[in-house]
């Protein structure tokens, strides 16, 4: 059986580049896997989250998971916090993962910076939870960006390392899904750098709950450059914003980067501007008027995270009893 799991952090908002590389292809795999989507929010307190915030974060990332396509129904979304296994897991693989593995994660380096004293042990432990996330499951697909491939490495190794200290199979090696159309989506600010949430320009991100008015705001204020749009991938060389606003155009009209070029070869930004606007707000619009809807009700959505869980925990805990079993932990 191939099951996926994923999961997201419910720390701002869910934007383009959430929705264009990640989430678009989260909808797709249902077609194909078994898919549990978990909305992590004991990964996002690794930092401190406002708990009002985290609430009304959690609740609105998985009101646009569900607004974009995610079926609750077929398959499984909920809130990790109202599973304890992952958490009970989590403790396991404490003690099977090595430091030196754990100092070599380039994320934590990344986010602890200068101030690695001051890190959460949370924070440092990060990757052992979501190992955790996977395997509580026996999850045999991930999908994952490139930030995220040396942590599903490092699970791959717990697995391995569990399987050898106990002379078990219990753990499968989940399998990275790299997807083809994920796109890399940069900011709208400066095309070098990713769009993220926490860019301090709001200019540089377009929102999933933006108004059509807000998108048309964006892209008309994107960053470009003087020439008119060239005719093939050599003309975008040294034109990141270029490059991203033909990428972005791409993905949201579902053809390749040549052939939105080709599309749009010597016209002026002014106009590719006008033409990407109509295309992003009738791919977001709907999206956008679905979780207004969803996130105007706060009891749906907390039912289908309850209930997600539940589901959720019925395939984890025979796994994690099985797990005690082999540590040699007593039980009824
Ligand atoms: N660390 C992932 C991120 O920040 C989120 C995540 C948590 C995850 N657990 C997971 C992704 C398990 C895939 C599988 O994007």
């Amino acid at each position: 059986m191939k099951r996926v799991f994923s999961g997201v952090q419910p720390t701002g908002n869910l934007h383009l580049g959430n929705y264009l590389g990640a989430i678009r292809n989260w909808v797709a795999l249902q077609e194909d896997y078994e898919c549990i989507y978990c909305v992590v929010d004991q990964h996002a307190i690794t930092v401190f989250q406002h708990p009002a915030e985290l609430t009304a974060s959690t609740r609105e990332v998985a009101a646009g998971l569900i607004a974009a396509g995610i079926d609750p129904e077929k398959h499984i979304l909920f809130n990790q916090s109202q599973n304890p296994d992952h958490a009970n897991l989590a403790w396991v693989f404490n003690c099977i993962a090595r430091l030196g593995w754990l100092n070599r994660m380039t994320q934590f380096k990344e986010k602890a910076g200068k101030h690695r004293e001051n890190a959460s042990v949370g924070l440092y432990a990060y990757p052992n939870l979501m190992a955790a996330d996977i395997l509580a499951y026996k999850a045999t697909h991930v999908p994952v960006g490139e930030d995220q491939k040396q942590h599903l490495e490092l699970a791959r190794d717990i697995a391995q390392k569990f399987n050898n200290d106990f002379k078990t199979n219990i753990f499968p090696q989940p399998e990275p899904l790299i997807l083809g159309t994920a796109t890399r989506v940069m900011s709208l600010r400066d095309g070098t750098n990713k769009m993220s949430k926490s860019d301090p320009s709001k200019y540089s991100r377009i929102n999933l709950t933006d108004t059509a008015d807000d998108i048309a705001q964006k892209i008309r204020k994107a960053k470009t450059d003087p020439e008119p749009l060239p005719s093939s991938a050599d003309g975008l060389a040294g034109r990141p914003e270029a490059q991203n606003l033909i990428e972005i155009f791409a993905a949201l009209s579902n053809v390749s980067r040549d052939d939105a070029l080709a599309a749009n070869a010597g016209k002026q930004f002014s106009k590719f501007k006008e033409e990407l606007t109509d295309l992003a707000v009738s791919v977001l619009g709907p999206i956008n008027t679905e979780m207004q809807k969803l996130v105007s009700d706060d009891t749906y959505i907390d039912d289908v995270l309850a209930k997600g869980a539940e589901r959720a925990r019925a395939i984890s805990e025979p796994i994690m009893a099985d797990v005690f079993k082999t540590i040699g932990f007593v039980a009824p």
